[in-house]
């Protein structure tokens, strides 16, 4: 049976995260080897509109697997929320005659994906590229584990200081509004106190928490906290007004976006990889590639990005009910 596409392009789109390069490696190399041409956009939608496309040469895919990042780049574009913006998007992958499309982003990335398949009737693949972990139907999303680690290590070397002073920290982490990061890097590392965006707490019971340590005789905590539950900057101030204390913040910002993709993430990107290749040559369109219970999945984007993204409640109970003073 002929194959559904005989060109496949892609791009990665939105924050970048670790794994998106296996996940470019893996779609190259597997469609290559299918007789398919690939071809690289740079800078996510910003280069499909403004038609910054190449044809793959085996130089670019040599160290790709082995470096942190996305190297064709990426944006956000607001360009291609327009009519106007798409209409240019789809010209480009006419000219250089690209009938199917890897989209390696986030939810909105795929909204844009989503169109081009609904206005034009390109054939679309979506992979989750995001460190938040805030897509609902697939279990992990490329780059979340890598930040996790990124997240853990530096706790672990802000406990190596803070513990000597008698100081407390609280360390400020990613994830928009998914807890997840903070879940994740909380529990794995042993922090006293974890504030997620999906769960209420108030300053008093922090302090509540931090004078009951103190009163055990524990004065070395880690608070991490989501940015989306609010900012370590902030939080500080309002401890500092009730209570006297030893602590200090830290942002980790984009250092978890850094650093070389661990094995799962890897693994997760080569195996996402084929599996956008394989629909794409079947002619499925608008899915998105996900892992269910350690199995690729493919699933409908539209039914995907429908599902509600939600706290693992069990595990941000557990890390709870683990006595921590
Ligand atoms: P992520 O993909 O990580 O969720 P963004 O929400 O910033 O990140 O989306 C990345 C890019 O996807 C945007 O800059 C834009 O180019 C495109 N995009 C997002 N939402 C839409 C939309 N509703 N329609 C068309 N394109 C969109
Ligand atoms: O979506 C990934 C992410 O790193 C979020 O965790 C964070 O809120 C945001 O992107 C930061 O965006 P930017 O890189 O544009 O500052």
């Amino acid at each position: 049976m002929a194959n559904a596409v005989n060109r496949i392009g892609m791009l990665t789109s939105g924050g970048d995260s670790q794994g998106m390069n296996a996940a470019v490696y893996a779609v190259a190399r597997y469609a290559l080897g299918k007789g398919i041409e690939v071809f690289l956009i740079q800078d996510g939608y910003q280069g499909l509109i403004d038609g910054d496309i190449r044809a793959v040469v085996a130089k670019d895919l040599d160290a790709m697997i082995h470096r942190g990042g996305t190297i064709i780049g990426t944006s956000r574009c607001p360009e291609m929320r327009t009519p106007e913006g798409r209409q240019k998007a789809h010209a480009n992958l006419v000219k250089y005659g690209i009938d199917g499309l890897v989209v390696i982003g986030g939810d909105g990335s795929f909204q844009g994906a989503k169109l081009l398949t609904t206005e034009f009737g390109v054939l679309t693949m979506g992979i989750p590229g995001t460190i938040d972990n805030d897509l609902a139907y697939t279990d992990y999303t490329l780059g979340f584990d890598s930040a996790v680690n990124v997240c853990i290590n530096a706790i672990k070397n802000l406990r190596d200081t803070m513990t000597p002073n008698d100081r407390t920290c609280i360390v400020e982490v990613m994830g928009r509004n998914c807890g997840d990061m903070a879940l994740y890097a909380g529990i794995a590392s042993g922090a006293e106190i974890i504030l997620v965006p999906e769960v209420e707490w108030t300053v008093d019971q922090v302090v509540a928490k931090l004078k009951s340590n103190h009163d055990a005789g524990k004065v070395d905590n880690i608070i991490v906290i989501s940015e989306g539950a609010g900012s370590a900057r902030q939080l500080l101030a309002d401890i500092n007004e009730r209570m006297d204390i030893n602590i200090r913040d830290m942002v980790l910002g984009h250092l978890q976006r850094g650093g070389d993709a661990s094995l799962f993430d890897r693994m997760l990107g080569l195996r996402m990889g084929q599996c956008a290749v394989d629909c794409l040559l079947e002619g499925k369109t608008s899915r998105v590639v996900g892992i269910q219970k350690n199995k690729i999945i493919d699933l409908d984007m539209i039914e995907a990005l429908a599902q509600i993204d939600v706290l693992d409640k069990d595990l941000y109970d557990f890390a709870n009910q683990l006595v921590k003073f």
